[in-house]
């Protein structure tokens, strides 16, 4: 008895005081926490793909989404609950008319950002890729007023898209602290233009042909930011206003001869944004970066060009929509396919911590589980630093390792 009792005071007491003979078994490592190796005033986020993975009464409620989500970022933005299928029509009475938008999905995602102290970015106010149907099924040109009406209404879907506009961003006043104002109005062929105009008898909806850019003019970007800035004003909302692309954040440093034949996306868009800056009445803040990058690509000195190039503008940067795609055509990632997306990650989080005008990183998502890759890339994915069983990859780890390291 005697001797039971002391082998099990030797069994609590010996690796308390950490002189265990034998050698302990190595602790668990402790889960990265990413937002805690952000330096102060750098954002970390990730896109929230849906509503009901983060509502718990919901059934597609996901508890470990939650923590891994709570517990790496510190900001979040919508994949899609802000984008232009909320809205949902017109409705005119004895007062005029008025946009009718359904906010229930794009509020829980607000909601979800206040309740947990999270910053929330809007995505997306203009976008040529999320048109209504109910709207650009009714539109026509009218030969009288020499523009593009809402047939129903008679009225030009440049007031239309003006007031939804002020609508979304009055509605969503305090809560969010930067929108993307207008996403991807430049082409990504040269000479970098305008996407092809739209035409309701050719143009399906995954098609690249801008209705905006046909119904209100070339102009519509700078419109757009005359409109946004007026509503910040208005409402004394305080947002940051951007315009986001893909492709755009390489530049190479040698400046090109004017603003008529960039030779670069990135050019074409910095030109865009200065264009803005130079509107009598609008306001720009920054650009957002998107880099759907493929596993690989690493960011150096093209980017750091880049940035300069938007610091002589007084503009900011954002990385807006990180991932970095793997080829996997059914099979799973290889290691090396791994270490070359970990570079990636790397290279981008230092990218982002060493330039003083980039606002921060948002991945667009962070789970592969929900990842919107596979279903738009086809024989790609495996692009976010969680797998699918929302366990960490490499990507993660080079991550943190570039975090500690600066
Ligand atoms: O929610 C409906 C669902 O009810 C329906 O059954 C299903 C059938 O197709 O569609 C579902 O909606 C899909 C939605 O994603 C949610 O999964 C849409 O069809 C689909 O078009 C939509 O794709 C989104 C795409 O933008 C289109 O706007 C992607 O998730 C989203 O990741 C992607 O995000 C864009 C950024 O906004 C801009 N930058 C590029 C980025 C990647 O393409």
């Amino acid at each position: 008895m005697r001797l039971r009792f002391t082998a099990l005071l030797a069994v609590l007491l010996v690796p308390a005081l950490g002189w265990a003979a034998a050698p302990a078994k190595p602790l668990a490592k402790a889960p990265v926490a990413l937002k805690t190796l952000f330096p102060q005033g750098k954002l970390i986020g990730a896109a929230v793909g849906n509503d009901a993975i983060i509502t718990p009464s919901n059934a597609h409620y996901d508890a470990a989404y939650n923590r891994t989500l709570l517990q790496n970022f510190n900001t979040i933005v919508a994949e899609n609950a802000f984008k232009g299928w909320i809205w949902k029509g017109r409705a005119c009475g004895e007062r005029g008319c008025h946009n009718v938008i359904d906010f229930s999905h794009a509020d829980r995602i607000a909601a979800f950002a206040r309740a947990n102290h999270l910053r929330l970015r809007g995505h997306v106010l203009v976008y040529y890729h999320v048109v209504p149907a109910w709207l650009s099924q009714q539109t026509k040109y009218d030969a009288k007023q020499r523009t593009w009406v809402y047939a129903p209404t008679h009225e030009p879907i440049r007031v239309l898209l003006r007031d939804y506009v002020r609508d979304v961003m009055t509605h969503f006043k305090g809560q969010v602290f930067e929108w993307d104002v207008v996403n991807e109005a430049v082409s990504d062929k040269a000479p970098f233009g305008p996407w092809p105009a739209w035409n309701p008898e050719t143009c399906s909806a995954t098609q690249h042909c801008d209705f905006w850019e046909t119904t209100i003019g070339p102009s519509y970007p700078e419109r757009a930011f005359v409109w946004a800035n007026a509503v910040d004003q208005q409402t004394g909302a305080g947002a940051q206003l951007f315009y986001n692309d893909y492709n755009n954040d390489a530049y190479n440093g040698i400046d090109d001869p004017g603003f008529s034949h960039p030779l670069t996306k990135a050019e074409a868009v910095s030109d865009l944004a200065y264009k803005i800056q130079h509107t009598p009445g609008a306001h720009i803040d920054g650009v957002g970066l998107q880099a759907h990058l493929k596993a690989g690509t690493i960011w150096g000195k093209r980017q750091r060009n880049l940035a300069r190039r938007y610091q002589k503008l007084g503009l900011d940067l954002m990385v807006t929509e990180l991932d970095a795609r793997i080829p996997l055509y059914g099979k799973r990632p290889t290691r090396r396919q791994l270490r070359q997306q970990a570079r990636t990650y790397a290279s981008v989080t230092r990218f982002v911590l060493g330039t003083p005008n980039v606002q921060g990183m948002l991945l667009w998502g962070f789970t592969d589980r929900y990842s919107w890759i596979p279903r738009w890339q086809h024989g790609w994915g495996a692009g976010l630093p969680f797998n699918a069983q929302e366990q960490p990859k490499p990507a993660l780890f080079a991550m943190e390792k570039a975090l500690r390291a600066h």
